[in-house]
């Protein structure tokens, strides 16, 4: 086997992003699109150019032309599909969040483990240049001591009609865009928060649609979170240590083209920017499943850092359904 032949499962939004980067790669080709429906699999494919198109997730599923599966379904069936996948002996890239409890990520765990196959989440930002450059610098000591971590992921709804605003779908704006700048201050620090404390502004479905949180880590540092669904489309974030601090433009994702950076701000308030090479966003996350199906090499972002990304996020809501702090042994 010399090319991971793709299927992806839904027609989902975010597809888009997904298919110019498994073609642009040489060792994988998109072979199919599975869908509730054979009318919207049909025309899906004829739209994309996709070979094959199935009328049902579990037809694409039971497909021998296909190795791996990109899974982009509303974040409440993640569980439920990537564990079928992983039984039908595809290897599964499956969209953030990854899942909903604990017991749904040790259940997908177990099902890669049990099959022998790849599973991976699909967190395309630690992928790119700018956020390893970022992971290097702070690593290599250049901030000196981190202290304080600041990050934000909002966007506007434009439509009351989205899954996001569903609480029964893993709706909420800390599950969707939140989880981002948390992800990225567990990266930089090197694992989760001691405890964390939730604060969130619920709307009319119940969901959070503004929510933050402070989190706090072994060894002192403190990061502050934010997320929502009413201000216009920011994402921003900073890690300052006793040398200096770390900008990040747009480090989760831009809407036009590829213009994050990196800029040191040193202690005399100087400004040094730090080259970060333009990538396609979404390249990376799907050469490392290549990687990794082909050559057998470990995934990325390993299924121990995304049940942590999980744990937090199911402490941060804890903590602020109680108004209290939450530490992340209690959330099992
Ligand atoms: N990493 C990123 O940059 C990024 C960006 C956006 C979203 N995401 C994640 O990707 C996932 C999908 O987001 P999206 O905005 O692309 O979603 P979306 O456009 O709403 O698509 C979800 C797909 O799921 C399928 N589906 C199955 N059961 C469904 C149901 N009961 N109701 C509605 N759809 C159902 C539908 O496909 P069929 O009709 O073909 O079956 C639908 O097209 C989410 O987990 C989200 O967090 C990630």
């Amino acid at each position: 086997m010399d090319k991971v032949r793709w299927g992806l499962l839904s027609t989902a939004h975010i597809n888009r992003r997904l298919i110019p980067a498994i073609r642009a790669s040489a060792r994988g080709e998109l072979l199919a699109v599975g869908s509730r429906s054979q009318a919207a699999a049909d025309t899906y494919a004829a739209e994309w150019g996709i070979p094959l198109a199935f009328g049902s997730y579990e037809a694409l599923l039971a497909s021998d032309a296909i190795d791996a599966v990109y899974i982009g379904l509303p974040n409440h069936l993640h569980a439920e599909w990537t564990t079928r996948a992983l039984a039908a002996g595809k290897h599964v890239l499956c969209e953030k969040p990854f899942a909903q409890t604990l017991a749904e990520v040790d259940r997908m765990t177990a099902a890669a483990r049990d099959n022998g196959r790849v599973l991976a989440e699909a967190f395309m930002y630690r992928h790119h240049p700018q956020t390893k450059i970022a992971g290097e610098f702070v690593r290599a000591g250049r901030l000196g001591r981190v202290q304080l971590l600041r990050g934000v992921f909002t966007f506007r709804m434009g439509s009351r009609d989205n899954v996001r605003l569903r609480p029964e779908w893993g709706g909420g704006s800390l599950w969707d865009v939140g989880i981002y700048p948390l992800s990225l201050a567990q990266f930089l620090l090197g694992g989760p928060p001691e405890w964390v404390f939730g604060d969130q502004w619920r709307g009319p479905s119940g969901v959070d649609e503004a929510f933050s949180g402070a989190l706090h880590y072994a060894g002192g540092a403190m990061a502050q979170i934010s997320s929502g669904f009413g201000v216009p489309y920011f994402n921003h974030f900073e890690a300052l240590g006793d040398e200096g601090r770390l900008v990040f433009t747009r480090p989760f994702n831009s809407l036009e083209r590829d213009d994050r950076r990196l800029t040191f701000i040193d202690a005399a308030e100087a400004a040094h920017e730090l080259p970060v090479p333009e990538m396609e966003l979404y390249a990376g996350e799907v050469a490392d499943m290549h990687d990794a199906i082909l050559d057998g090499r470990p995934s990325y972002i390993s299924l121990s850092e995304t049940r942590d990304h999980v744990r937090t996020v199911l402490a941060l809501y804890e903590s602020a359904r109680r108004g209290e702090r939450v530490y992340l042994e209690e959330i099992s």
